[in-house]
Protein backbone atom coordinates (compact mmCIF):
# COMPACT_ATOMS: atom_id res chain seq x y z
CA UNK A 1 0.00 0.00 0.00
CA UNK A 2 1.09 3.49 -0.97
CA UNK A 3 2.89 5.49 2.16
CA UNK A 4 1.26 8.86 2.60
CA UNK A 5 3.77 11.86 1.65
CA UNK A 6 4.56 14.59 3.84
CA UNK A 7 1.54 16.40 2.78
CA UNK A 8 -0.82 14.48 3.21
CA UNK A 9 0.28 13.86 6.77
CA UNK A 10 0.60 17.29 7.65
CA UNK A 11 -3.13 17.24 6.38
CA UNK A 12 -4.43 14.67 8.03
CA UNK A 13 -2.89 16.52 11.59
CA UNK A 14 -6.95 18.01 13.07
CA UNK A 15 -7.07 21.41 13.10
CA UNK A 16 -9.87 23.44 14.74
CA UNK A 17 -13.85 24.12 13.52
CA UNK A 18 -14.58 27.31 11.97
CA UNK A 19 -16.24 28.63 14.41
CA UNK A 20 -12.87 28.50 17.08
CA UNK A 21 -10.70 29.95 14.25
CA UNK A 22 -13.16 32.65 13.39
CA UNK A 23 -12.21 36.02 14.70
CA UNK A 24 -8.06 35.66 14.09
CA UNK A 25 -8.85 38.17 10.78
CA UNK A 26 -11.05 41.02 12.18
CA UNK A 27 -12.96 42.37 9.61
CA UNK A 28 -12.72 46.14 8.88
CA UNK A 29 -15.54 48.71 7.47
CA UNK A 30 -16.17 48.65 4.38
CA UNK A 31 -18.39 51.85 3.09
CA UNK A 32 -18.22 50.75 -0.96
CA UNK A 33 -19.48 47.49 -0.91
CA UNK A 34 -20.57 46.32 -4.44
CA UNK A 35 -24.33 46.87 -5.17
CA UNK A 36 -26.52 44.50 -6.03
CA UNK A 37 -27.09 45.26 -9.58
CA UNK A 38 -23.17 44.55 -9.42
CA UNK A 39 -23.45 41.42 -8.41
CA UNK A 40 -26.27 40.10 -10.45
CA UNK A 41 -24.02 41.23 -13.34
CA UNK A 42 -21.12 39.03 -11.95
CA UNK A 43 -23.48 36.18 -11.08
CA UNK A 44 -25.39 36.42 -14.65
CA UNK A 45 -22.14 35.21 -16.36
CA UNK A 46 -19.35 34.10 -14.24
CA UNK A 47 -15.79 33.19 -15.70
CA UNK A 48 -12.93 32.52 -13.79
CA UNK A 49 -10.60 34.65 -12.55
CA UNK A 50 -12.19 38.24 -13.34
CA UNK A 51 -14.60 39.55 -11.08
CA UNK A 52 -13.08 39.73 -7.20
CA UNK A 53 -15.40 40.37 -4.37
CA UNK A 54 -16.16 43.15 -1.63
CA UNK A 55 -13.20 42.23 0.61
CA UNK A 56 -9.60 40.32 1.20
CA UNK A 57 -7.83 38.71 3.52
CA UNK A 58 -4.39 40.56 4.73
CA UNK A 59 -1.59 40.34 7.24
CA UNK A 60 2.05 41.39 7.19
CA UNK A 61 4.84 39.91 8.76
CA UNK A 62 8.56 41.47 10.46
CA UNK A 63 11.14 39.91 12.32
CA UNK A 64 10.37 42.12 15.23
CA UNK A 65 6.25 41.36 15.06
CA UNK A 66 6.12 38.00 13.11
CA UNK A 67 2.62 37.61 11.21
CA UNK A 68 0.48 40.49 12.10
CA UNK A 69 -2.25 43.31 11.52
CA UNK A 70 -4.46 40.41 10.35
CA UNK A 71 -7.84 41.53 8.69
CA UNK A 72 -10.28 41.39 6.39
CA UNK A 73 -10.37 44.69 4.17
CA UNK A 74 -12.27 45.98 1.33
CA UNK A 75 -10.49 44.38 -1.62
CA UNK A 76 -8.58 47.22 -3.38
CA UNK A 77 -5.37 48.02 -4.80
CA UNK A 78 -2.43 47.61 -2.89
CA UNK A 79 0.77 50.45 -2.32
CA UNK A 80 3.77 49.05 -3.41
CA UNK A 81 7.22 50.73 -3.69
CA UNK A 82 9.00 50.42 -6.52
CA UNK A 83 11.93 48.98 -4.96
CA UNK A 84 9.74 46.41 -3.55
CA UNK A 85 11.41 43.25 -3.47
CA UNK A 86 9.06 40.67 -5.45
CA UNK A 87 8.96 43.28 -8.48
CA UNK A 88 12.92 42.25 -8.63
CA UNK A 89 13.33 38.85 -7.51
CA UNK A 90 10.18 36.94 -7.55
CA UNK A 91 10.45 36.37 -3.74
CA UNK A 92 6.58 35.06 -3.50
CA UNK A 93 4.16 31.89 -2.90
CA UNK A 94 0.59 30.71 -3.57
CA UNK A 95 -1.94 29.05 -2.93
CA UNK A 96 -5.48 27.73 -5.43
CA UNK A 97 -8.72 26.71 -3.27
CA UNK A 98 -12.25 26.87 -3.84
CA UNK A 99 -15.39 27.37 -1.66
CA UNK A 100 -18.46 25.86 -2.59
CA UNK A 101 -21.95 26.60 -1.43
CA UNK A 102 -24.04 22.89 -0.58
CA UNK A 103 -27.68 22.76 -1.29
CA UNK A 104 -28.48 23.49 2.21
CA UNK A 105 -26.91 26.68 1.73
CA UNK A 106 -23.96 26.00 3.83
CA UNK A 107 -20.51 27.00 2.70
CA UNK A 108 -17.40 24.52 2.67
CA UNK A 109 -14.35 24.25 1.28
CA UNK A 110 -11.89 21.25 0.19
CA UNK A 111 -8.61 20.12 2.27
CA UNK A 112 -7.12 23.76 3.28
CA UNK A 113 -5.00 21.97 5.67
CA UNK A 114 -3.57 20.32 2.01
CA UNK A 115 -2.82 24.14 1.13
CA UNK A 116 -1.84 24.92 4.44
CA UNK A 117 0.92 22.63 4.18
CA UNK A 118 2.02 23.06 0.92
CA UNK A 119 2.25 26.83 0.94
CA UNK A 120 4.50 26.42 3.88
CA UNK A 121 7.10 23.79 1.90
CA UNK A 122 6.47 26.68 -0.73
CA UNK A 123 7.37 29.46 1.62
CA UNK A 124 10.53 27.41 3.04
CA UNK A 125 12.13 26.91 -0.57
CA UNK A 126 11.50 30.53 -1.38
CA UNK A 127 13.01 31.37 2.64
CA UNK A 128 9.18 33.16 3.34
CA UNK A 129 8.52 32.85 7.07
CA UNK A 130 5.89 30.23 7.55
CA UNK A 131 2.22 30.69 8.28
CA UNK A 132 0.69 28.90 10.96
CA UNK A 133 -1.96 26.16 9.51
CA UNK A 134 -4.44 27.90 11.90
CA UNK A 135 -4.40 31.64 10.70
CA UNK A 136 -4.22 29.85 7.19
CA UNK A 137 -7.13 28.31 7.61
CA UNK A 138 -8.74 31.36 9.62
CA UNK A 139 -8.06 33.74 6.61
CA UNK A 140 -10.08 31.45 4.48
CA UNK A 141 -13.11 31.29 7.38
CA UNK A 142 -13.02 35.04 8.03
CA UNK A 143 -12.76 35.88 4.48
CA UNK A 144 -15.37 33.60 2.96
CA UNK A 145 -17.70 34.60 6.11
CA UNK A 146 -17.34 38.16 5.13
CA UNK A 147 -17.84 37.60 1.53
CA UNK A 148 -20.67 34.97 1.77
CA UNK A 149 -22.81 36.48 -1.00
CA UNK A 150 -20.25 35.73 -3.38
CA UNK A 151 -20.29 32.17 -3.18
CA UNK A 152 -22.34 30.88 -6.19
CA UNK A 153 -24.86 27.79 -5.71
CA UNK A 154 -25.01 26.47 -8.94
CA UNK A 155 -23.75 23.12 -10.25
CA UNK A 156 -19.73 23.58 -10.94
CA UNK A 157 -19.49 26.92 -9.58
CA UNK A 158 -17.47 27.90 -6.99
CA UNK A 159 -15.69 30.97 -4.48
CA UNK A 160 -12.08 30.13 -6.40
CA UNK A 161 -9.67 31.75 -3.36
CA UNK A 162 -6.17 32.47 -4.22
CA UNK A 163 -3.84 32.90 -0.69
CA UNK A 164 -0.19 34.45 -1.36
CA UNK A 165 2.64 35.78 0.05
CA UNK A 166 5.04 38.40 -1.33
CA UNK A 167 8.02 40.09 -0.37
CA UNK A 168 7.17 43.78 0.17
CA UNK A 169 10.35 44.91 1.88
CA UNK A 170 11.67 48.00 -0.92
CA UNK A 171 15.67 47.34 -1.17
CA UNK A 172 17.37 45.90 -4.28
CA UNK A 173 19.94 43.52 -2.53
CA UNK A 174 19.48 39.61 -3.55
CA UNK A 175 18.79 38.26 -0.05
CA UNK A 176 15.78 37.31 1.86
CA UNK A 177 13.59 39.93 2.11
CA UNK A 178 12.38 41.44 5.96
CA UNK A 179 8.90 41.82 5.53
CA UNK A 180 5.95 40.29 3.59
CA UNK A 181 2.63 40.47 3.01
CA UNK A 182 -0.31 37.69 2.70
CA UNK A 183 -3.10 38.35 1.16
CA UNK A 184 -6.34 36.08 0.31
CA UNK A 185 -8.37 37.44 -3.06
CA UNK A 186 -11.36 35.48 -4.15
CA UNK A 187 -13.39 35.39 -7.05
CA UNK A 188 -16.46 33.56 -8.20
CA UNK A 189 -15.87 31.73 -10.73
CA UNK A 190 -18.37 29.68 -13.37
CA UNK A 191 -17.97 25.55 -14.20
CA UNK A 192 -14.72 25.00 -16.15
CA UNK A 193 -16.23 23.38 -18.53
CA UNK A 194 -19.89 24.56 -19.29
CA UNK A 195 -21.34 21.61 -21.41
CA UNK A 196 -19.68 18.45 -19.83
CA UNK A 197 -16.15 17.77 -20.07
CA UNK A 198 -13.59 18.92 -22.82
CA UNK A 199 -11.44 17.22 -24.09
CA UNK A 200 -7.55 19.62 -24.16
CA UNK A 201 -4.84 19.04 -26.87
CA UNK A 202 -1.41 18.96 -25.46
CA UNK A 203 1.71 19.93 -27.09
CA UNK A 204 5.13 18.41 -25.22
CA UNK A 205 7.95 20.71 -25.16
CA UNK A 206 11.84 19.29 -26.27
CA UNK A 207 13.27 22.79 -25.65
CA UNK A 208 11.69 24.05 -22.57
CA UNK A 209 11.65 23.26 -19.12
CA UNK A 210 9.08 25.09 -16.28
CA UNK A 211 11.12 23.33 -13.69
CA UNK A 212 14.55 21.53 -13.17
CA UNK A 213 16.05 19.28 -10.51
CA UNK A 214 17.19 21.39 -7.53
CA UNK A 215 14.90 24.29 -8.49
CA UNK A 216 11.06 25.16 -7.44
CA UNK A 217 8.93 22.77 -9.71
CA UNK A 218 7.65 21.16 -6.63
CA UNK A 219 6.20 24.08 -4.93
CA UNK A 220 3.71 27.01 -5.53
CA UNK A 221 5.81 30.55 -6.60
CA UNK A 222 5.47 32.60 -9.54
CA UNK A 223 8.71 31.65 -11.44
CA UNK A 224 7.39 28.27 -12.30
CA UNK A 225 4.70 29.60 -13.62
CA UNK A 226 6.33 32.38 -15.67
CA UNK A 227 8.75 30.10 -17.30
CA UNK A 228 6.04 27.89 -18.43
CA UNK A 229 4.22 30.79 -20.60
CA UNK A 230 6.32 31.03 -23.69
CA UNK A 231 6.14 27.45 -23.82
CA UNK A 232 2.38 28.27 -23.86
CA UNK A 233 2.12 30.85 -26.40
CA UNK A 234 4.19 28.39 -29.01
CA UNK A 235 1.61 25.65 -28.34
CA UNK A 236 -1.54 27.65 -28.67
CA UNK A 237 0.23 29.66 -31.83
CA UNK A 238 -0.26 26.21 -33.31
CA UNK A 239 -4.29 25.01 -31.92
CA UNK A 240 -2.54 23.28 -28.62
CA UNK A 241 -4.25 23.97 -25.43
CA UNK A 242 -1.73 23.23 -23.09
CA UNK A 243 2.17 22.38 -22.53
CA UNK A 244 3.32 18.58 -21.14
CA UNK A 245 6.53 19.07 -19.83
CA UNK A 246 9.37 16.58 -20.01
CA UNK A 247 12.11 16.30 -17.38
CA UNK A 248 14.76 18.57 -16.96
CA UNK A 249 17.49 16.34 -16.67
CA UNK A 250 16.78 13.66 -19.30
CA UNK A 251 14.12 15.57 -21.63
CA UNK A 252 12.70 12.10 -22.09
CA UNK A 253 10.13 11.64 -19.22
CA UNK A 254 6.67 13.44 -18.80
CA UNK A 255 6.59 15.58 -15.71
CA UNK A 256 3.42 17.65 -15.68
CA UNK A 257 1.77 20.42 -17.31
CA UNK A 258 1.84 23.96 -16.17
CA UNK A 259 -0.68 23.94 -14.13
CA UNK A 260 -2.01 20.56 -13.53
CA UNK A 261 -0.69 16.90 -12.97
CA UNK A 262 -1.67 13.84 -15.38
CA UNK A 263 -2.39 10.83 -15.10
CA UNK A 264 -2.28 7.64 -17.75
CA UNK A 265 -4.99 5.10 -17.29
CA UNK A 266 -3.86 2.04 -18.86
CA UNK A 267 -5.97 -0.50 -20.60
CA UNK A 268 -5.80 -3.59 -17.71
CA UNK A 269 -7.84 -1.06 -15.52
CA UNK A 270 -4.57 0.48 -13.54
CA UNK A 271 -3.70 3.71 -13.76
CA UNK A 272 -0.04 5.77 -13.68
CA UNK A 273 0.68 8.95 -12.72
CA UNK A 274 4.61 10.76 -13.04
CA UNK A 275 6.46 10.23 -9.31
CA UNK A 276 6.99 13.07 -7.23
CA UNK A 277 10.33 13.62 -8.51
CA UNK A 278 11.03 17.51 -6.86
CA UNK A 279 10.08 19.25 -10.07
CA UNK A 280 6.12 18.09 -9.79
CA UNK A 281 3.74 20.36 -7.91
CA UNK A 282 2.04 17.82 -5.60
CA UNK A 283 -1.27 18.69 -6.09
CA UNK A 284 -3.84 18.55 -3.97
CA UNK A 285 -6.16 16.93 -6.62
CA UNK A 286 -3.88 14.44 -7.64
CA UNK A 287 -3.72 13.03 -3.97
CA UNK A 288 -6.61 12.89 -4.04
CA UNK A 289 -8.13 11.13 -6.91
CA UNK A 290 -4.68 8.34 -6.09
CA UNK A 291 -6.47 7.97 -3.13
CA UNK A 292 -9.77 7.55 -4.60
CA UNK A 293 -8.71 4.75 -6.87
CA UNK A 294 -6.78 3.00 -4.72
CA UNK A 295 -10.17 2.69 -2.16
CA UNK A 296 -11.83 1.01 -5.45
CA UNK A 297 -8.59 -1.21 -5.96
CA UNK A 298 -7.58 0.25 -8.76
CA UNK A 299 -3.63 -0.44 -8.53
CA UNK A 300 -2.32 2.80 -9.26
CA UNK A 301 1.75 3.36 -9.37
CA UNK A 302 3.51 6.69 -9.30
CA UNK A 303 6.33 5.83 -11.61
CA UNK A 304 8.78 7.32 -13.94
CA UNK A 305 7.07 7.42 -17.27
CA UNK A 306 8.75 7.92 -20.15
CA UNK A 307 7.23 9.69 -22.97
CA UNK A 308 8.31 6.77 -25.53
CA UNK A 309 6.17 4.51 -23.22
CA UNK A 310 2.71 6.87 -23.37
CA UNK A 311 3.25 6.99 -27.58
CA UNK A 312 3.90 3.12 -27.90
CA UNK A 313 1.20 2.46 -25.01
CA UNK A 314 -1.32 4.61 -27.68
CA UNK A 315 -0.57 3.41 -30.39
CA UNK A 316 -0.41 -0.36 -28.95
CA UNK A 317 -3.68 0.53 -27.43
CA UNK A 318 -2.16 -0.24 -24.15
CA UNK A 319 -3.11 3.58 -22.68
CA UNK A 320 -7.29 3.41 -22.54
CA UNK A 321 -7.20 7.56 -22.01
CA UNK A 322 -5.17 10.29 -19.91
CA UNK A 323 -6.51 13.10 -17.90
CA UNK A 324 -4.77 16.22 -16.24
CA UNK A 325 -6.32 17.22 -12.64
CA UNK A 326 -6.09 20.38 -10.58
CA UNK A 327 -8.40 22.52 -8.58
CA UNK A 328 -9.38 24.71 -11.21
CA UNK A 329 -10.74 22.07 -13.80
CA UNK A 330 -10.59 18.98 -11.65
CA UNK A 331 -10.44 16.49 -13.97
CA UNK A 332 -9.64 17.35 -17.97
CA UNK A 333 -9.62 14.57 -20.72
CA UNK A 334 -6.52 14.41 -22.88
CA UNK A 335 -8.16 14.02 -26.38
CA UNK A 336 -4.61 14.41 -28.52
CA UNK A 337 -0.40 14.70 -27.54
CA UNK A 338 1.43 15.93 -30.34
CA UNK A 339 5.37 17.10 -30.06
CA UNK A 340 7.41 18.07 -33.62
CA UNK A 341 7.97 14.48 -34.47
CA UNK A 342 4.50 13.38 -33.30
CA UNK A 343 1.06 13.60 -33.36
CA UNK A 344 -1.95 10.99 -31.76
CA UNK A 345 -5.05 10.80 -30.75
CA UNK A 346 -5.73 9.90 -27.48
CA UNK A 347 -8.82 7.75 -27.15
CA UNK A 348 -11.52 9.63 -24.22
CA UNK A 349 -12.82 6.94 -21.69
CA UNK A 350 -14.65 6.58 -18.47
CA UNK A 351 -12.61 5.82 -15.56
CA UNK A 352 -11.50 10.09 -16.25
CA UNK A 353 -15.44 10.77 -16.48
CA UNK A 354 -16.14 8.51 -13.02
CA UNK A 355 -13.38 10.15 -11.09
CA UNK A 356 -14.72 13.74 -12.19
CA UNK A 357 -18.00 12.24 -10.94
CA UNK A 358 -16.64 11.08 -7.71
CA UNK A 359 -14.54 13.79 -7.12
CA UNK A 360 -17.14 16.74 -7.83
CA UNK A 361 -19.99 14.87 -5.70
CA UNK A 362 -17.65 14.76 -2.48
CA UNK A 363 -16.80 18.84 -2.75
CA UNK A 364 -20.81 19.46 -3.25
CA UNK A 365 -21.55 17.24 -0.35
CA UNK A 366 -23.53 14.68 -3.24
CA UNK A 367 -21.48 11.72 -2.08
CA UNK A 368 -20.33 10.89 1.63
CA UNK A 369 -16.69 12.31 2.52
CA UNK A 370 -15.10 8.98 3.69
CA UNK A 371 -11.52 10.78 3.68
CA UNK A 372 -12.66 13.75 6.06
CA UNK A 373 -11.58 16.14 3.06
CA UNK A 374 -14.52 18.41 3.55
CA UNK A 375 -14.16 21.71 5.88
CA UNK A 376 -17.43 23.41 6.79
CA UNK A 377 -16.49 27.70 6.78
CA UNK A 378 -20.57 28.55 7.27
CA UNK A 379 -23.43 27.77 7.67
CA UNK A 380 -26.31 28.53 5.90
CA UNK A 381 -27.15 31.85 6.35
C1 LIG B 1 2.02 23.25 -11.78
C2 LIG B 1 0.78 22.70 -11.17
N1 LIG B 1 0.64 21.37 -11.09
C3 LIG B 1 -0.43 20.80 -10.53
C4 LIG B 1 -1.47 21.58 -10.02
C5 LIG B 1 -2.64 20.93 -9.38
O1 LIG B 1 -2.63 21.17 -8.00
P1 LIG B 1 -3.95 21.14 -7.14
O2 LIG B 1 -4.62 19.86 -7.47
O3 LIG B 1 -3.51 21.23 -5.73
O4 LIG B 1 -4.76 22.32 -7.59
C6 LIG B 1 -1.38 22.97 -10.10
C7 LIG B 1 -2.46 23.81 -9.60
O5 LIG B 1 -2.39 24.27 -8.52
C8 LIG B 1 -0.23 23.53 -10.67
O6 LIG B 1 -0.11 24.87 -10.74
Amino acid sequence: MRQPTDLENLAAQPIAGADELAGAFAVQPHDALKSADEHARVFSNLSFGVDFTDYMAHATWTAERGWHNKVVEPYGPLTLDPAGAVLHYGQETFEGMKAYRHDDGSIWTFRPTYNAARINMSNRRLAIPEIAREDFVASIVDLVRADARWVPSEPGTSLYLRPFVFASESFLGVRAASRYEYLVIASPSGAYFKNGLQPIDLWVDRQYHRAGPGGMGDVKTGGNYASSLLPKVRASQTGFDEVLFLDAATNTNIDELGGMNIFVVMADGSVKTPVLNGNILPGGTRSSIIQLLESHGTPVSEETISLQSVIDGLASGEVAEMFACGTAAVVTPIGRLASDDFDIEVPLGDVTHAIYDELTAIQLGHLEDRFGWLYKIADAS
